[in-house]
């Protein structure tokens, strides 16, 4: 009734025959009694022309259609003139001569262009009006990558034997290490349930039932600020096997990912296999746990080359037992002072005492604002060491092992972007194996996990768990790509003496694991499989085929950085009615209001 063709399709193989199509009104040009309009829908535009003279009557005059009203339109296909074709159009070589038309229905002005977007158009008001930016292509084809991403994930799991099992979000509090976002119950006044952070737990437990080969595109819901590649609701692909160890996991997802980025990379260049780094040399060369390996630019360790340095900014932190550090930034001897104190400046920003840049001129010709305090010899030996070439320039810190490496990899990721030392079409895969089982948190003084409290310590470190905590590594890792992390995972405790003293570390008493965790330590008890699993983020993964920074871009409608839904306007206040049936009531806070 409404069409024979999606607007995108109709191509010359149509030509002299005639057909109806429906779509929005794009564009439309007036030329001299005749009236061109681009009509769009999904697939595409085609070029349908209103001539008076082959029109039948209609109520309404086509010389009041405007943008966005949708038409549904019967005519004939025709080549297009010589000289008017627009090869990059599918329908670029035809036309469609208008010979009856009905208006489906009309658009009010819109609060932006569709059609001529504009790139600074206002993000909330995108957001208000998510349907109208949805329609623009560069929207559309995201999500379709998106839908071909999880059908190319959900094929590939069903073909290696995986169920996919879905599973409660009305669930309990899980550590995740965010705040849980909570529900009232209304049959048990004053018990909340609590969406899950992940399905951890649960997962586990499938593998106890003996599921074997699970997996879900599941939602997930943290209480945490939004960032640039974080939503308070977002979608992981979440996966567990039994009888595994760490590279059948690591193998599996590997394959996934080279299968995907095949079937449905946009042809980007990529990594097979995968850079595999252990968390410790990870921190040691690029100072990160999620390295941007387009580049190289590793960190240099100069503590030995400055121990007896006559200059004491470089000499003294040896004394004292930190490190100095150091960066190579190829062709450094084209930066402006500006740029140069830009870099300095930053790195006080991030903690450093300071940073001395070197720039090489020639063998023995260096810039430095401590020239006078560096000798010629050691400028070379720094570059012998480090690689550094004529042109280039060497950047040093000194201080704590852990301060100057995050310091220096996050000088190392900026100077990255800055200098774009990297192919916009590549990507550079790796895992981050070997994490430390805890770290120590300053602020609550007490051992945090790492990732979760459920992952497996490598043996030869149990000695370690009350003596030595942080001494600990683990069978858990992380996928990394151009410097985001993409997923997480690790091999399970499945032993319930070894999970309550990871618990009991954590500082949890016998009873808060109790209340917690019982089902789980519990079902330990019945004969639970050794297992383990991962959890790429579906929407990291779609950020970086689609190569956008910002979340936001590949989720339908997602929340602002305040966690904001301009579009229902949520969250948003209960009626009277509804706080009492949930026998709750809301007080002001002194913060918020
Ligand atoms: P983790 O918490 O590291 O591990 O999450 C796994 C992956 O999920 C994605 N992700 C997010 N994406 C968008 N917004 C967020 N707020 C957000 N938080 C996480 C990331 C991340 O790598 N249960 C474990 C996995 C496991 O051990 O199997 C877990 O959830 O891509």
């Amino acid at each position: 009734m409404y069409r024979d063709y999606y607007c995108g399709d109709p191509t010359e193989n149509l030509v002299n025959k005639e057909i109806t199509i429906s779509g929005w009104i794009n564009k439309r040009r007036d030329h001299g009694g005749l009236l061109f309009i681009d009509l769009r829908d999904r697939t595409g535009l085609i070029q349908v022309v209103f001539d008076p003279e082959n029109l039948k009557p209609s109520e309404i005059n086509w010389n009041q259609f405007r943008s966005e009203w949708i038409i549904k339109v019967k005519g004939l296909v025709k080549l297009r003139p010589k000289g008017t074709q627009n090869p990059k159009l599918n329908t670029g070589k035809i036309e469609l001569i208008a010979k009856s038309y009905e208006v489906i229905n009309k658009s009010k002005t819109l609060p932006f262009e569709i059609s001529d977007f504009k790139e600074e158009t206002e993000e909330f008001l995108r957001l208000k009006y998510r349907y109208l930016d949805l329609r623009r292509p560069q929207k559309y084809n995201i999500l379709n990558l998106r839908h071909n991403v999880i059908k190319y994930i959900r094929d590939y799991l069903d073909n290696k034997g995986f169920l996919e099992i879905e599973t409660p979000i009305l669930i309990k509090s899980t550590p995740e290490g965010a705040r849980d976002f909570v529900v009232p119950s209304r049959n048990n006044p004053g018990q909340f349930y609590a969406l899950p952070q992940s399905p951890q737990q649960l997962k586990q437990l499938l593998m106890v039932a003996g599921v074997d080969k699970y997996f879900q595109i599941v939602k997930c819901f943290r209480d945490e600020d939004p960032r640039a590649d974080r939503q308070p609701e977002f979608t992981q692909l979440d996966l567990e096997m039994s009888f595994v160890n760490q590279d059948d996991v690591l193998s599996l997802t590997e394959d996934l990912m080279k299968g995907l980025m095949e079937k449905v990379g946009l042809d980007k260049k990529y990594n097979f296999p995968f850079v595999r780094l252990t968390y410790d040399e990870s921190m040691n060369l690029y100072g990160t746990d999620k390295p941007d390996l387009r580049y190289e630019m590793k960190i240099n360790d100069f503590t030995d080359l400055c121990k007896d340095n006559q200059f004491k900014v470089l000499s003294d932190p040896v004394s004292r037992g930190e490190v100095v550090k150091g960066l190579v930034v190829p062709k450094g001897s084209e930066f402006s002072r500006r740029q140069i104190d830009d870099i300095v400046d930053y790195s006080k920003d991030l903690g450093s005492g300071g940073l001395i840049w070197i720039v090489l001129d020639s063998e023995f010709e260096f810039k430095s604002i401590v020239k006078k305090y560096l000798d010629k010899n050691f400028v070379k030996k720094l570059a012998k060491f480090s690689g550094a070439k004529n042109g280039d320039m060497i950047l040093i810190v000194a201080g704590k092992n852990k301060n100057t490496l995050e310091i220096l990899g996050k000088v190392r990721s900026r100077l990255g972007r800055d200098l774009k030392l990297y192919d916009q079409n590549e990507i550079k895969f790796c895992y981050i194996t070997d994490f430390p089982l805890f770290e120590w948190d300053e602020d609550a003084q007490k051992w945090e996990s790492s990732h979760h409290p459920f992952t497996m310590p490598h043996e030869k470190y149990l000695s370690n768990l009350t003596d030595n905590p942080g001494k600990i590594r683990a069978y858990c890792y992380d996928m990394v790509a151009n410097g985001s992390e993409l997923a997480s995972g690790s091999i399970r405790i499945h032993k319930k003496e070894l999970q309550e003293q990871v618990f009991s570390v954590l500082g949890y008493s016998k009873e808060q694991t109790n209340e917690q965790f019982s089902q789980l330590l519990n079902s330990f008890e019945y004969g639970a499989p050794p297992h383990g699993g991962i959890a790429p983020g579906i929407d990291r993964i779609v950020m970086l085929l689609a190569g956008t920074e910002n979340i936001r871009d590949v989720i339908a409608f997602p929340k602002t950085q305040s966690g904001f839904d301009p579009l229902f306007e949520s969250p948003s206040p209960l009626s009277k009615e509804q706080l009492n049936e949930l026998c709750l009531d809301v007080i002001k806070s002194e913060n918020k209001n």
